[in-house]
């Protein structure tokens, strides 16, 4: 039985992960604060896979993510999805301490540390996938935390790739443009929905990428809207 990590999974991109990949063979390890929309998650998932669990904690905290490496346990996970993320959005002068603390925590420090506790004990063949964005690559006004926080996601994952290049770990980063999800609602402004990617399509490159052949590593995926980028 193949043990998969999500983090994120209560909603939007994370979600669609956890339903693309649910499988009979597959234990799911679904994160998320939000216990009622995991709960969702864990019923919609159940039926398909050999056990899912749920593992609720606050990602900006060092307990919370202490707390997660502990309840996930010492057997060794076989697919880690970083994907758990929040987009503070205002002009850089107004960036709250408190808001930049909760982003580089959710958006740097959590994956880092997950990745640091559980990429050792990965067997070959086995996939890290890191939800970026389009701007991991790209500067926005008034992005500048969220930004920062997905460069260095990008800076970090280059190097820990070809760290664990040579024990046949897949590092997978994915590049989304804006999509359609939870996130959106508490950005200010009117955004465009209907150009938006679906969490869908997120999802199912990140399956395709996972289904090539051990050996192979789609490394870098940009999932763009013809539509236009916002
Ligand atoms: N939507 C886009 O346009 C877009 C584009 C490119 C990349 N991304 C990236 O995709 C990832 C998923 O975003 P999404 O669009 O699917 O957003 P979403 O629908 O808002 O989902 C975000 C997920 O992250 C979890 N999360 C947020 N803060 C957390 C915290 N402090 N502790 C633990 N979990 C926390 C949420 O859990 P709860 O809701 O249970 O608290 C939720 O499961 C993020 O890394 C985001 O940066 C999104």
């Amino acid at each position: 039985m193949k043990r998969y990590l999500i983090t994120g999974a209560s909603r939007g991109i994370g979600r669609a992960i956890a339903e693309n990949l649910a499988g009979v063979d597959v234990e799911l390890l679904l994160h998320g604060r939000d216990t009622v929309a995991l709960a969702e998650v864990y019923e919609a998932v159940k039926p398909h896979c050999a056990h899912v669990v749920r593992l609720i904690h606050d990602l900006a905290l060092p307990s919370g993510v202490s707390d997660l490496i502990d309840q996930v346990g010492k057997k060794p996970l076989n697919l880690l999805v970083n994907n758990a993320g929040i987009a503070i959005v205002k002009p850089f002068c107004e960036i709250t301490s408190i808001e930049w603390e909760q982003t580089v925590g959710v958006n740097i420090t959590a994956p880092f540390l997950l990745m640091q506790h559980f990429a050792p004990h990965m067997p070959p063949g086995s996939s890290i996938v890191n939800i970026l964005s389009i701007a991991a690559k790209t500067g926005f006004a008034n992005w500048s935390a969220y930004c920062m926080s997905k460069f260095a996601l990008e800076g970090r994952s280059q190097c820990v790739r070809e760290e664990l290049r040579d024990r046949r770990i897949r590092m997978i980063n994915v590049y989304p443009a804006a999509t359609d999800t939870h996130i959106w609602t508490h950005i200010e402004g009117k955004w465009p929905r209907h150009k938006m990617i679906s969490p869908e399509e997120v999802a199912s490159a990140v399956a395709y990428a996972l289904s090539r052949p051990a050996i192979v590593a789609l490394e870098n995926i940009t999932i763009s809207s013809l539509a236009g980028n916002l």
